[in-house]
């Protein structure tokens, strides 16, 4: 299997008219995070390979700052121990205007850069911060005698960044994807949230009043508080032909509203989430894979729609062109995991 996520790039397999837009095909459904400088941590990844798509080394916000060239060195040492396998390595390096953001790249591209898949950038504001990891990365490759280019992925989390999300996802061929970055974006934004990811009790709305009974209880109904920037954050990725991933969900003993946010997610376009505890994988794995069922509806409508074109009825429901489209993006994804 190849380990470049570019590789992964390949005409759909179905027969329809229109084809749909190409995206890389890496399964990256879990992107695991680990602190590389925490050694009890680090020895546990070997074993933890086989469930996941992705591992990620970690060195910015999570690692202490008394710890960054520990947690970097650490990184170095096990890639160059580590056999990955079909299990993607990558890294979130320190934000561009940290101490370490640098450092981060001069040492891992000599160093681990023909193991490394994908380098996460945090705190992207604009274009101008792709460009600048690009042409380090191109200088760094050069100098290292790579010939496989490392592929950046951006976070989105600050205010200004999702303002200038499509220029982001547009600044350089090397772009794979974005994550939101809910915990900062929530400190950017100035919004009153304390937590990592998720919902609040507090952002809901309220039903009317009962017309029959004023005094009636009125149910409220809690809002996903993420819902503008993960859709917006979307369709810059489509029109880029990049991925869009769901960030962290912190609270890691709420397994249901983890899952719950994770499908919001898959739901609206997102390929896949971090996963900061091992409770939190296969979490990642289940949702962001389609259920047997929608496999086995979207193959029957295919199937019923001959050849793609037109209008036929399918268990009393309107099935076209459009919901042949849909379901070629079930399949495709089914088909893509089970590869
Ligand atoms: C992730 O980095 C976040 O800030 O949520
Ligand atoms: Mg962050």
């Amino acid at each position: 299997m190849p380990r470049n996520p570019r590789d992964f790039f390949a005409p759909l397999a179905v027969g329809a008219p229109a084809p749909l837009r190409e995206l890389p095909r890496a399964p990256s459904r879990v992107i695991h995070f680990f602190d590389p400088s925490n050694t009890k941590m680090a020895s546990k990844v070997p074993d933890i390979l086989p469930r996941i798509d992705v591992i990620l080394g970690n060195l910015e916000d999570g690692v202490r700052a008394d710890s960054k060239i520990e947690a970097r060195e650490g990184l170095v040492k096990l890639a160059t121990a580590t056999e990955f396998g079909d299990t993607q390595l990558w890294t979130r390096v320190n934000s561009l205007d940290s101490p370490w953001g640098l450092d981060d790249l001069l040492t891992l591209v000599p160093a681990i850069g023909h193991k490394l898949d994908v380098i996460m950038v945090p705190k992207v504001e604009g274009p101008e911060d792709i460009h600048y990891v690009d042409r380090l990365l191109a200088q760094l490759e050069a100098k290292a005698g790579l010939t496989r280019p490392l592929l950046v992925h951006a976070i989105l989390e600050t205010a200004r960044g999702v303002a200038n999300v499509e220029e982001i996802g547009a600044a350089s061929p090397r772009m794979q994807g974005l994550s939101l970055g809910p915990a900062d974006l929530a400190a950017d934004r100035r919004m009153k949230t304390t937590r990592v990811g998720g919902g609040h009790p507090g952002y809901l709305v309220r039903a009317d009043p009962s017309p029959t009974d004023p005094d009636a209880p009125r149910p409220s109904y809690q809002q996903d508080l993420w819902h503008y920037t993960l859709a917006r954050m979307v369709d810059a990725c489509v029109a880029n032909g990049i991925l869009p991933y769901y960030g962290p969900f912190g609270d890691i003993k709420d397994v249901v509203a983890c899952e719950d946010q994770f499908r919001n997610a898959f739901l609206l376009g997102c390929v896949g989430a971090w996963s900061l505890h091992p409770v939190q994988i296969d979490i990642a794995k289940r949702v962001f894979s389609p259920e047997p069922a929608e496999v086995a509806w979207a193959r029957r409508v295919i199937e019923t729609m001959g050849d793609g074109t037109g209008a036929v009825m399918v268990d009393g429901k309107m099935q076209d062109d459009a919901s042949v489209k849909q379901c070629r993006v079930v399949l495709d994804l089914a088909r893509t995991l089970a590869a």
